[in-house]
């Protein structure tokens, strides 16, 4: 029996020890606690393997065109914490992470990060034109999508969801984030973060999420970028956190801190929003990893005199990894070793780092799995949902006469014209991953299968830049001899994105010289848009029957378009962003504070104080009619809940999609408070005839308080307003 025992004992000992390696190798154990296997970890580590463990470097060749550097400033090490990884080659990918765990003193795995903003190799539609669609669900469908390619092709993190509030269509950011709204840029951004981490991070088709850029970037002044933003810290709780403050509560894993100074302290070196609220108030315990080269940086910002300094501020604040500038590498040791850094405050960082690296499996499963391309991406069904997306993103901003959809009856001859008919690379937006033109149907090809009964014509008519009019001639032409013009118009992809701010929204004058040419035939146009953020169409809008907001829809390209214009798709898309009258009005957007003074006072002598087209504005082929905008009670104690309901009848003859925009006005209130602020949405299909009733569920303490300074939520007794479209009605929070 004896015998017997020793032998039980010892196989216990060997399984122990064989799951955990050598005797109490805590770290290597995938049934301890999350939080030991960090403690144990850190504390086998000497100071050099913490400071790469908390740096990231860039793996393949850097096609990051606003970043090029192709080498890193300090050679590839296999210790390294992170590496950007550009490549599509797991291969390649596990390869450097053979070397990292297997030869590498402790065999930390490396987490592999990539930009996967909206798709890795299927491109969805550009951010800006999912909060058009108004259906996270779908967004949450794509992100799916998004992380199983990226994490089958060997990314474990993805740098989105970009969640910055953005009002100045300058900024070429703009098409990375979901508008102007925080309410909708938070619904959209925990909609991101489910789509991405799934239910679980240790999975082959699950990423770790990074919420950007924190914090107030889209605040940047006059829509440059990488410069100041005014952010009181008033505005920084009403507005721009929000979206942050509902992606941490669900779970995002990692942020980014952002390059723009918040009113004299730069986002990476922000102590007050990366620790004091990120830490203590959100009890985030994922990892910060600063934007590229911001720790750097802040010597340009003028917030460190030297990379020490700079290292010193960004570490301290709450930066726990340092993007590929290698500033954390050649300065941490020497600070510590000089008694100008505690170590405690890097142990805290690489735990932050270790922990997420456990959640993601890594260390159990540090390599990714053999799979064939087409298991991995452009999935028949992956296209689908993109399809679905890129048609509900579309926005119809007019139909005069109801010139659509087109009746083939009527119309028999359709001229397709312009510099975007036959584009497949713009479509794709910028951030357009591992996207390639050669997967796009462009707006022609689209056509040609929708209108196989009609005629085609095409005329490119000119670029999307330059001065050459010598294509007007052909096109007009073209357009005299159809029935209807197809003119699609819009910008290049590069011309929103990153470090790509412009001046004005006007399309460029030789595309608005095309429409003038075009419009002089008399024939009707409808205008299509491939933009990538709100443009300036007062000019234009007069010349033309029809306009199509088309964004830049990604893989599935044109074929939105032609549905939409066949009518195989009613249009249900509404604007997430202002589209102003002129350039002038920028910054304009729906929640803005009420003026001093009533009606037109103060605005402009020059131009109307109305944008051109309003925050969730979109129009559709049928009609929607709303009935009267009832309250459960007019009166309610604070933490009380209340019931609001509005009746939608479809009274056209096609079954459309409408989103009910739920908003808030408080006329009174310690704090003054936007004109009108949305608190909820909904989007539903009627079919039509049918009535549905439309229900907002309030809880009084959530959706009718507001937050001061300090991000403390506060609710007034007091008259608040519910409103729907027009209506209003009034209930008293006693
Ligand atoms: C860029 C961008 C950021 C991106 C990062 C990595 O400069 O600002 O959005 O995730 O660097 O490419």
């Amino acid at each position: 029996m004896k015998r017997h025992f020793i032998w039980a004992a010892a196989l216990t000992v060997a399984i122990s020890m064989g799951s955990c390696g050598k005797k109490g190798e805590i770290y290597k154990d995938p049934n301890a606690n999350i939080e030991e296997r960090v403690e144990d970890l850190l504390s086998r580590m000497t100071l050099e393997e913490k400071v790469y463990q908390i740096s990231q470097q860039v793996l393949g060749f850097n096609d990051n065109m606003n970043n090029i550097e192709s080498l890193n400033p300090i050679p590839l090490d296999s210790k390294i914490g992170s590496v950007i990884y550009m490549g599509t080659d797991y291969k390649y990918r596990n390869e450097f992470q053979k070397k990292a765990v297997e030869e590498t003193r402790l065999g930390i795995p490396v987490i592999f990060g990539y930009d996967v903003i909206h798709g890795y190799r299927s491109v969805y539609p550009i951010p800006l034109a999912m909060g058009c669609s108004w259906n996270p669900g779908l967004l949450q469908e794509c992100t799916k999508v998004a992380a199983q390619e990226a994490r089958m092709s060997g990314i474990d993190w993805v740098f989105s969801p970009m969640i910055d509030v953005a009002r100045d269509p300058r900024w070429g950011r703009i098409a990375e984030g979901f508008g102007e709204d925080p309410y909708t840029a938070s619904q959209f951004a925990v909609a991101a973060v489910k789509g991405l981490q799934g239910d679980s991070l240790n999975s082959t088709k699950t990423v770790a999420s990074c919420l950007k850029h924190f914090v107030g970037y889209g605040a940047s002044e006059a829509g440059r970028d990488y410069v100041y933003s005014e952010i009181s810290d008033q505005t920084l709780w009403d507005t721009y956190l929000p979206p942050y403050q509902a992606a941490v509560k669900a779970g995002a894993q990692t942020l980014m801190s952002a390059f723009n100074d918040i009113s004299g302290t730069p986002a990476s070196a922000n102590h007050y929003t990366m620790t004091t609220v990120l830490r203590d108030q959100w009890k985030f315990d994922g990892f910060v990893v600063s934007d590229w080269g911001a720790v750097t940086q802040l010597i340009n910002q003028g917030a460190a005199a030297d990379n020490a300094e700079a290292a010193i501020r960004a570490l301290t604040a709450g930066v726990d990894m340092d993007m590929t500038d290698g500033v954390y590498i050649r300065e941490l040791e020497k600070l510590v070793n000089d008694g100008k850094l505690d170590i405690k405050v890097i142990d805290e960082a690489v735990r932050r780092v270790l922990r997420v690296k456990f959640r993601l499996g890594l260390f159990e499963n540090p390599y990714t799995p053999d799979s064939k391309d087409e298991e991995r991406w452009l999935l028949p069904a992956s296209k689908e949902i993109i399809q679905k997306a890129a048609e509900e993103s579309v926005v119809l901003l007019k139909n005069e006469n109801e010139l659509l959809p087109l009746s083939t009856d009527k119309v028999k001859r359709i001229a397709l014209i312009g510099p975007m008919v036959q584009n497949a690379q713009d479509m794709l937006g910028s951030w357009n991953g591992h996207g390639l033109a050669s997967d796009v149907t462009t707006i022609y090809d689209a056509m040609k299968e929708e209108f196989k009964d009609a005629t085609l014509t095409y005329a490119q008519g000119c670029e999307q830049d330059g001065e050459d009019r010598s294509g007007f001639g052909l096109a007009v032409r073209t357009a005299s001899q159809a029935d209807v013009v197809i003119l699609c118009l819009g910008e290049k992809n590069g011309w929103s994105g990153e470090n790509a701010s412009r001046s004005t929204i006007l399309l460029p004058a030789v595309q608005r010289d095309l429409l003038d040419a075009v419009a002089r035939t008399g024939k009707p146009v409808v205008l299509v848009l491939n933009n990538g953020r709100p443009l300036e169409l007062v000019d234009m809008e007069p010349q033309v029957k029809a306009i199509v907001e088309l964004w830049q829809p990604g893989v599935t390209g044109g074929k939105a378009l032609a549905r939409i214009l066949s009518g195989a798709v009613n249009p249900s898309g509404k604007l997430c962003v202002t589209f102003p009258y002129t350039s002038g009005q920028i910054p304009i957007y729906y929640n803005r504070r009420n003026p001093a003074r009533e009606a037109t006072q103060g605005f402009y002598q020059d131009v109307t104080v109305e944008p051109l087209y309003p925050f969730g504005y979109g129009l559709s082929y049928t009609t929607f009619q709303y009935g009267k905008l009832k309250i459960s009670a007019d009166k309610v104690a604070a933490g009380g809940k209340l019931k609001a309901e509005i009746a939608v009848t479809n009274t056209g003859t096609r079954i459309g999609k409408e989103t009910v925009h739920w908003f808030i006005s408080d006329p009174a209130c310690m704090i003054t408070r936007p004109m009108k602020e949305l608190k909820y949405f909904e989007k539903a299909e009627l079919k039509p005839g049918e009535t549905k009733v439309f229900t907002w569920d309030i809880d009084v303490n959530r959706d009718f308080s507001y937050v001061d300074s300090d991000g403390t939520p506060f609710l007034e007794p007091g008259d608040i307003y519910i409103q729907v479209q027009d209506q209003k009605v009034k209930v008293t929070v006693e």
